[in-house]
């Protein structure tokens, strides 16, 4: 008798035991790593929007999983990015880092990712070699590349003969400029010159004298998202926007969180993008509407839906796992993953874990006193091109 109430008090207490980690683990967290302050704070509240925008229309359980989200500031330096990535992984048992504002954040923290097996999604960073830095990166936001070769080819189809590039000196400026100057060449397109600009604190006033001297076709540009509104003041101040040389980029240069900043001298430039405010699918259409409502002082630009859908594509595999977060099960689950975002239809490609996706050939439009990037051109399926050179 004793013995037996004994065994039943032991399967009692181990069944109570045993329900502490069950309970633990029925919560799954998600890191967000972003810049909220300093230069680069409108790509981290653009993803913090997003992020909560998706949870408040998805629900905060998934596979039986209660879902939390964690998002902290790097202010877009890498030696924090990396730490917080540690101490996320460590202390909170997070089993998602996400984010990733700048390319050398993401660079920073793609070791850690790699030794803790746990899923990294890249939602801002451009370059094409981050996918490489580690098996655990899966990105949603897009490669220089993919804007960069689309806008080159309408250069060439529109009487765009000499082109000057302007980019910053980073890695995806580098990509930026390579990605465009080899496919305009290769279209029969003359190079006068490439400028690259230091990422802090630019002045691109002695660079844009430069190109009123070289008089060329068109000034092709990329800045990092928030810093094209420093390069639009100096473009107006030169007198560039009335000089007949058009300007052309990849889309990061109209980014629609400060083109409404840059005054009527913006209208009529021309670049190449994944998403655009203006978009115009029902969806898209939808998700403006509820992000302004969430907060108001922004317009949704690229770097949102780099988030947005960076949330989708946790949601969905852990649908996959059943709840599971084991990162290789994780990943695994995300190759191949294929849905509709606000920027169109995207894709995972389960070669690369880089992202495949819809690129826009856009005009900067007003429309009800606003400025737009207004989409007239579209090429689906678009894969990061660096990669597909590599094969
Ligand atoms: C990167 C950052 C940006 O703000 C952008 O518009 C494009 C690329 C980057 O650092 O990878």
């Amino acid at each position: 008798m004793l013995r037996k109430s004994f065994l039943a008090a032991l399967a009692a207490t181990a069944l109570a035991v045993g329900t502490l980690p069950a309970a633990a683990q029925e919560t799954v967290k998600i890191g967000i790593i972003t810049p909220l302050t300093g230069p680069f704070a409108s790509t981290g509240k653009q993803h913090e929007t997003a992020a909560r925008l998706y949870m408040q229309q998805h629900g905060t359980t998934v596979a039986g999983k209660k879902i939390e989200l964690i998002i902290r500031d790097d202010a877009g330096r890498a030696e924090n990015t990396a730490r917080i990535a540690s101490e996320l992984i460590q202390n909170d048992k997070v089993s998602f880092i996400a984010g990733f504002g700048l390319t050398p954040l993401a660079m920073a923290t793609a070791p850690i990712a790699t030794n803790a097996k746990v899923p990294m999604i890249v939602m801002m960073a451009g370059t094409s070699i981050i996918t490489e830095r580690s098996p655990y990166i899966v990105r949603t936001s897009f490669t220089l590349g993919q804007s960069a070769v689309i806008i080159a080819d309408w250069a060439a189809k529109n009487k765009v003969k000499k082109v000057v590039t302007l980019v910053t000196d980073y890695a995806p400026g580098h990509d930026a400029e390579k990605s465009f100057v080899d496919q305009f060449k290769s279209k029969g397109g003359e190079i006068v010159e490439s400028i690259r600009v230091p990422i802090q604190n630019p002045d691109y006033a002695p660079f844009l004298q430069r190109v009123l001297d070289a008089k060329p076709d068109a000034l092709y540009v990329f800045v990092p998202s928030g810093q094209g509104s420093i390069l639009m003041k100096q473009y107006v101040e030169r007198g560039l926007d009335k000089s007949g040389i058009r300007l052309i980029g990849t889309g990061d240069i109209t980014d629609d969180d400060i083109l409404n900043g840059f005054g009527d001298a913006a209208i009529g430039v021309i670049t190449a993008h994944m998403y655009s405010t203006a978009h115009p699918s029902a969806m898209n259409k939808e998700y403006v509407a509820a992000f302004k409502k969430l907060n108001p002082s922004l317009r949704p630009n690229f770097a949102s839906v780099g988030a947005y859908d960076g949330m989708h594509l946790i949601y969905e595999a852990l649908k996959k796992t059943n709840g599971k977060t084991d990162g290789d099960a994780l990943i695994a689950a995300m190759k191949g993953l294929k849905w509709e975002s606000p920027r169109g239809p995207i894709s995972i490609d389960p070669e690369t874990r880089d992202i495949v996706q819809t690129i826009y050939i856009r005009k900067v439009e007003k429309k009800d006193g606003e400025l737009y990037n207004v989409e007239f051109e579209s090429f689906p399926d678009v894969k990061d091109p660096v990669k597909a050179a590599k094969k």
